[in-house]
């Protein structure tokens, strides 16, 4: 699996390696339009976090979810209903990598994973156990839908919890909703800014 984060830097996570760093044959992407000359700062946790946004790929900027899921993360109700310590967590559809510098904060011990879906793949369950699946604004490609809810059965197994925030923009969002909400045991969590943040298990 790929780890990586783009069009981020942050003084907190020195052991992370900024994408620009990497060698060009193993970058799948690199930022080019910054969205700013500056880096766009946000506050979680009592931390500063530094991200320069780039307009040239939808993912190199901060989504609304992720920022809901980020504030709800940071309350004390967010952090009782979503215990990250200690937890292996993934991020689908990380972009920015917000959601995980914050989960990183809490304490998770994560991947990061730029969603990837295979097409025409059958898709087995993954060999790795996670406690957290974690998805902001994935709803994203509306005519690869099928392959993001496959995607989250893959990483779901008994005892994992998937984390959905989700903006509703259109009625493909719903129909999204509606089937995940079909194929997981889901719960609203809380609805912020617009942004509903479902926890979801296996069904058995
Ligand atoms: C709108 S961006 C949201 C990024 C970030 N989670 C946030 O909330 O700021 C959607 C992300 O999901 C990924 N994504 C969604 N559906 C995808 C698909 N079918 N194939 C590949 N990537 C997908 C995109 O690459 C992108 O990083």
């Amino acid at each position: 699996m790929d780890t990586y984060l783009m069009g981020y830097s942050s003084s907190i996570f020195p052991s992370v390696v900024p994408a620009n760093t990497e060698p060009p044959e193993r970058r799948s992407w690199a930022p080019a339009v910054y969205y700013g000359l500056g880096k766009e700062i946000y506050y979680f946790l009592g931390h500063e976090i530094k991200i320069q946004e780039a307009i040239d790929h939808y993912g190199g900027v901060v989504w609304p979810a992720a920022l809901a899921l980020c504030r709800f993360l940071d309350t004390t109700m967010g952090r009782q209903q979503i215990n990250l310590l200690d937890q292996s967590t993934l991020e689908l559809g990380a972009g920015t990598g917000l959601v995980s510098i914050v989960a990183t904060l809490l304490g998770t011990c994560q991947y990061l994973i730029q969603l990837a879906v295979p097409n025409h793949v059958p898709f087995p369950r993954s060999t790795h156990y996670y406690d957290y699946v974690l998805a902001a604004d994935v709803v994203y490609h509306h005519d690869c839908l099928a392959e993001l809810l496959d995607t989250m059965l893959h990483f779901c197994q008994m005892g994992t919890t998937v984390i959905f925030a989700n903006k509703v923009r259109y009625q493909s969002d719903l129909v999204f909703i509606e089937n995940f909400q079909k194929a997981f045991n889901t719960t609203l969590l809380t609805e912020l800014d617009e942004v509903r943040i479902y926890s979801a298990t296996m069904r058995i």
